[in-house]
């Protein structure tokens, strides 16, 4: 099979180049390196199955002649960054939605009818009741990043039902592992090393959330990709139980053996205007096809995941 995925540089992106290279798959990246790094893939550029294009979404005309003989699009990129978009809508416009609308468009284009898409938990909004099933509505997502992620699952839906795609879309859960390139173990690590006397937290360290490990991410994904063939897989992609801001602050500074640093909270309840300060996802329909979880409970994902960002961070691996 030929993978194409866009985005692979990046945090998740080159896990999943790792993960199909391993199983002799042919893997084509493509990605503007905006956030994403060449560095992630070093160890990739000598594997005959393996070929990274730098290019953007944005950009049509390239994006089309790219994507010759490819069987799979894994689509990650995009603004990752949640807080970035909250004061300037028009990325998401652009880098998701419409950026969605060109990989789409470049798939038909290229006769290529499989899609996985790296959506979120986010689209689910501001819900009261928890956990989240995936049958859950109507949606209203809060953020601008939600609301384009929601956009580009409508989308997906609309070229399955045209022009019979395949689709198999994750709402994730936070995702946490070496290379990250956003979020808050970044954030946190960014700042201590700016001043390692204080660590200004955004929120009242009350939000909680799951976080699921990124080797989790890539065996589902492609677990579900190989077992389920509806039109649209859809699958919240998390684990159960949450992992709260006041901890994972205490866990990174204990790590980084910052016994002094002083905690300071800013703002209320939510990090940043578009932040769902609590979320829980039903993880029961992944469950049941059989995918037997790396590490099924947030406290422990994020553990590990955030030891191997931070080692990976300090240039440690
Ligand atoms: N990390 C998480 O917790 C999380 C949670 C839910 C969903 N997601 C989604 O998963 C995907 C991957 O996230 P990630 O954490 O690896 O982020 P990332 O920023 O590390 O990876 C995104 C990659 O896309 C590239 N990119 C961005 N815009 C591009 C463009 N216009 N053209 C080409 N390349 C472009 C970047 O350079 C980067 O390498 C994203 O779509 C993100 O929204 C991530």
């Amino acid at each position: 099979m030929k993978f194409f995925i866009t985005g692979g540089a990046g945090f998740i992106g080159s896990h999943f180049v790792d993960y199909l290279l391993k199983k002799k798959h042919k893997v084509i990246v493509y990605d503007n390196l905006i956030l994403g790094s060449k560095k992630n893939l070093s160890k990739n550029f000598q594997n005959k199955n393996f070929k990274f294009i730098k290019g953007d979404i944005l950009n049509f005309q390239k994006l089309k002649s790219s994507m010759k003989n490819v069987n799979v699009v894994i689509h990650l990129a995009a603004n990752s960054d949640i807080i970035k978009s909250s004061n300037n809508p028009i990325i998401e416009i652009k880098n998701g939605t419409m950026g969605t609308s060109n990989v789409l468009e470049a798939m038909r284009f290229n006769n290529i009818k499989e899609i996985i898409f790296t959506s979120s938990n986010v689209v689910y909004g501001e819900v009261e009741k928890l956990p989240i099933k995936e049958n859950y509505g109507p949606l209203f997502p809060i953020s601008f990043y939600g609301a384009s992620k929601l956009a580009c699952e409508a989308l997906i839906s609309a070229y399955c039902h045209n022009y019979k795609f395949k689709s198999w879309i994750f709402r994730f859960a936070n995702v946490v592992g070496p290379r990250t390139t956003h979020g808050i173990i970044f954030d946190f690590f960014r700042k201590v090393k700016k001043n390692k006397n204080k660590l200004l937290v955004l929120g009242d360290g009350n939000q909680s959330k799951p976080y699921i490990h990124v080797d989790d991410i890539v065996r589902a994904a492609y677990f579900i990709y190989c077992n389920k063939k509806k039109e649209i897989n859809f699958f919240n992609l998390g684990t159960d139980g949450f992992t709260s801001v006041k901890k994972i602050a205490k866990e990174f500074l204990k790590f980084m053996n910052l016994d002094d640093t002083k905690i300071i909270y800013k703002g209320g309840k939510r990090g940043w205007p578009g932040d769902v300060s609590k979320v829980r996802l039903d993880n029961n329909k992944i469950k049941k096809t059989g995918y037997k979880f790396y590490i099924s409970k947030s406290d422990k994902s994020f553990l590990l995941g955030m030891k191997q960002a931070i080692k990976h961070l300090k240039g440690l691996v």
